[in-house]
């Protein structure tokens, strides 16, 4: 699989200390608070496994599976909620977990559906963040990593469902997405 892409940009090491980081971060700021996390399948599940274990806060665990990508590398906008029940979130301390901030519309619309359930308060916690002009303004409280705006794999991250057990995130190569039409 390393020879898809073009660069590796996070190294294993790289990424679990940078999680070490952001766990003592939410840790302090939810010391005093009942914390729900809620995480977006598929891509954030290396992610929440790593950074959750860091965590040694009393927690709740649930998921979200959405889908808007349609096997591309480019966001149609749509975004499916693939389940018919809300998570429990009411009156919770809500921090949602995805992979990456990219256009924007998947965290948009998550967050958008949960507020309808009146939780107490809702932030958002990525691992990657794309440096570029949204579609949707949304805003991250806990990032792991600013990236330029090309498409990475790995540590969770998909192509066409590919690579997501590649255990550090790299560039995937362009002549490779091109050649599937992406
Ligand atoms: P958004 O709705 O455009 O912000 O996209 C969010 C979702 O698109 C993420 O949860 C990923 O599943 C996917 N995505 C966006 N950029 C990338 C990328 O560079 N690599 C892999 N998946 C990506
Ligand atoms: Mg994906």
């Amino acid at each position: 699989m390393q020879q898809d892409l073009e660069r590796i940009l996070f190294h294993e090491t790289t990424i679990l200390s940078r999680l070490d980081q952001l766990a003592a971060q939410i840790t302090q700021d939810y010391r005093d608070r009942e914390l729900t996390v809620i995480a977006v399948l598929t891509g954030s599940l290396m992610f929440m496994a790593d950074l959750l274990r860091r965590i040694p806060l009393p927690l709740k665990l649930d998921f979200l599976a959405v889908a808007s990508y349609h096997g591309k590398t480019q966001t149609t906008g749509e975004v499916i909620f693939k389940q018919v029940a809300l998570p429990d979130v009411k009156d919770r301390h809500i921090l949602i977990l995805d992979d990456i901030l990219d256009s924007g519309h998947t965290l948009a619309a998550i967050r958008e559906k949960l507020e309808t359930a009146n939780p107490r308060s809702i932030r958002v916690c990525v691992l990657l963040n794309k440096k570029k002009q949204r579609a949707r303004h949304v805003d991250a409280d806990y990032v792991g990593f600013d990236i330029e705006d090309e498409f990475v794999v790995g540590y969770g991250l998909d192509f066409m469902e590919s690579y997501r057990n590649l255990p550090y995130i790299g560039v995937l190569r362009k002549d490779l997405i091109a050649q599937a039409g992406g």
